[in-house]
């Protein structure tokens, strides 16, 4: 086995203990699907759902982060698996295999990425998750893709951006678009205060359309 290969493992055994501890099965109906959210950052859109009522019933992180914490704080069952190794040599295979394993031992049917930054290897979106994975974009898709949508959309002068959610797939951004609102540019917008009313659209839409979906789509 690989180094890689041990570490997963390793922090697999790790989590599972921990997981012992901080998880709180909340008694469900037995037809409930269950929804699990994905988080890297701030964990606004993490707050938006669980305002909204969402059943969540798992969060995981790919780094200490404040949606982490805000799981932990709303006592949702919650583990983190940080990226030890950010450059060329991390396994994303590996990576998304363990992801797969969690998601899958707790039997979740949505896995609703809310600012989760991780690029997930093909595997995700095969078998189980097929069409089950979910993700927010902080612009109008198909334009824009990738990890700087704003300050890309920003810099080539538009006038209007907004969100796109959609089915998420092995390629980046992409797959079928569920709903998107526009965010206009103000005179005075920098990048960052454009970004912050997008993801104020962001917090809006997303959680209805996740409630929508589980209902309807599964
Ligand atoms: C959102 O704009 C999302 O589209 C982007 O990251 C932001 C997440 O914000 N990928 P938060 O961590 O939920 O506050």
């Amino acid at each position: 086995m690989r180094a890689g290969g041990i570490l997963v493992l390793a922090c697999a055994l790790f989590t599972r203990r921990l997981h012992s501890v901080t998880e709180r099965h909340e008694p469900m109906e037995e037809s409930m699907p269950r929804l699990a959210v994905g988080v890297s950052g701030t964990g606004t859109l993490l707050e938006a759902m669980i305002a909204r009522k969402l059943e969540i019933s798992f969060v995981f992180a790919d780094r200490q982060c404040r949606g982490y914490d805000i799981a932990r704080e709303h006592g949702i069952a919650c583990l983190m698996l940080p990226h030890l190794v950010f450059t060329a040599s991390f396994d994303r295979d590996q990576y998304t295999r363990y992801v797969n394993y969690v998601l899958d031992e707790r039997d979740i049917d949505v896995f609703a990425m809310a600012g989760f930054m991780t690029v997930l290897a093909p595997l995700m979106f095969e078998g189980r998750y097929r069409g089950r994975v979910l993700n927010t974009h902080p612009s109008l898709l198909p334009k824009f893709k990738g990890a700087h949508a704003v300050r890309d959309a920003f810099n080539a002068g538009e006038q209007v951006s907004g969100c796109t959610i959609h089915v998420a797939t092995e390629e980046l951004d992409s797959g079928e678009i569920l709903a998107q609102a526009r965010v206009a540019r103000r005179d005075d917008d920098t990048v960052e205060s454009w970004h912050e009313r997008i993801k104020v659209a962001e917090r809006a839409l997303y959680p209805r359309i996740i409630e929508s979906f589980m209902l309807t789509r599964l």
